[in-house]
């Protein structure tokens, strides 16, 4: 058996306009996905997940991906994780060059599906490499986010961009622009989610995006001011790049981040992808005097995150009508980790 397993994330900056090109943001989470994979001799595929839905699945499959039935939960969000551990599995067949490998393949989160933590990404990395080094491949955590972009990208039919499967697959602060994908030097940050307990459908959701900015010309100015957004927040997450913010103090430069991602927040909303219950815990986190509050991922539903070094947040998260969970989440410096 070969087990991996690989973070969740959150956006400091950028989701969205990202898809188009501009720069963005995400910070991987202490959050993990773990697959556990063993190698069959028949060409079946058995998926076990018992925290991908409230109650679990196991369904099992030969040959094809594209033979699956369809996985008998009445959850679409089950089916979507699915499509993920589906292409996973072409991945790790086609850079092993094995394309009849079967799998006995177990999925255990600790990341809420569809809630713009990045489970899919996560699941899609952690399986690739599990599965790959089950078939004695072994890629590097770039190699593997490669692959797992291709993966998501036919998910989700073409509208994905490399930001969540890069943080998801080398860990840390990244930057996302287009291919140019690297680490960045982020201060500690204090990071609280708040997550409504819902999810939302990100092929979706970007594709409502796409919609606003083809009929739009303000819609794609909002894109680029996204963009623009982005590029003044790298620059007070890491002054030693560019000498932009060298001698600001610290504290000074995580309270303008949070000002950046209120009014990135701001833009996202009116690009149509917040909620009634993103907006209110963004809302309750700045009332409680968080630097700053945003959702996070695709939107529609799921999480926010905001910046408070004090437990106030927190606090006022917990008693937010439509907060189901807060917490506070560790930046992951490991991206895939593997375990067995
Ligand atoms: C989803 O987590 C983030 C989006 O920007 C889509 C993507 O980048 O693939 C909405």
């Amino acid at each position: 058996m070969t087990v991996s397993s690989a973070p969740g994330k959150v956006y400091l900056f950028g989701e969205h306009a990202v898809v188009y090109g501009e720069p963005a943001v995400p910070c991987a989470i202490e959050r993990r996905a773990t697959v556990s994979v063993t190698a069959r001799d028949d060409d079946h595929v058995r998926v076990e997940a018992s925290d991908l839905s409230l109650d679990g699945f196991t369904v099992e499959y030969a040959g094809s991906t594209d033979d699956r039935p369809d996985v008998d939960v009445p959850a679409g969000l089950v089916e979507a994780a699915m499509g993920y551990i589906d292409a996973a599995v072409e991945q790790a067949r086609d850079a092993a060059d094995a394309p009849g490998a079967g799998f006995d393949i177990t999925v255990e989160s600790e990341i809420p599906l569809g809630a713009g933590l990045g489970s899919s990404a996560a699941v899609t990395v952690a399986g690739i490499d599990a599965a790959t080094r089950e078939l004695g491949t072994t890629l590097s955590p770039e190699a593997i986010a490669d692959r797992a972009y291709r993966a998501e990208s036919a998910v989700q039919k073409g509208e994905a961009s490399r930001a969540d499967t890069f943080c998801s697959a080398v860990g840390g602060a990244v930057r996302v622009e287009g291919d140019d994908c690297r680490r960045i030097d982020a201060p500690d940050l204090p990071i609280v989610v708040g997550f409504d307990g819902g999810a939302g459908d990100t092929g979706e959701l970007v594709s409502g995006v796409r919609a606003l900015k083809e009929r739009y010309g303000f819609a794609a100015d909002t894109v680029e001011t996204i963009g623009d957004i982005v590029r003044t927040g790298e620059r007070l997450l890491d002054p030693d790049a560019d000498d932009s913010g060298a001698g600001v103090d610290a504290a000074d430069r995580i309270a303008e981040v949070g000002d950046l991602m209120n009014f990135n927040h701001g833009l996202l909303e009116s690009l149509g992808v917040s909620s009634r219950s993103l907006d209110s815990m963004v809302w309750a986190a700045r009332e409680a005097g968080a630097h700053g509050a945003k959702l996070t991922g695709a939107g529609g539903g799921g999480c926010i995150v905001a910046l408070d070094p004090t437990p106030e947040t927190l606090t006022a998260l917990r008693f937010t009508p439509g907060c189901e969970e807060a917490f506070r989440a560790e930046l992951a410096t490991d991206g895939v980790r593997r375990l067995e």
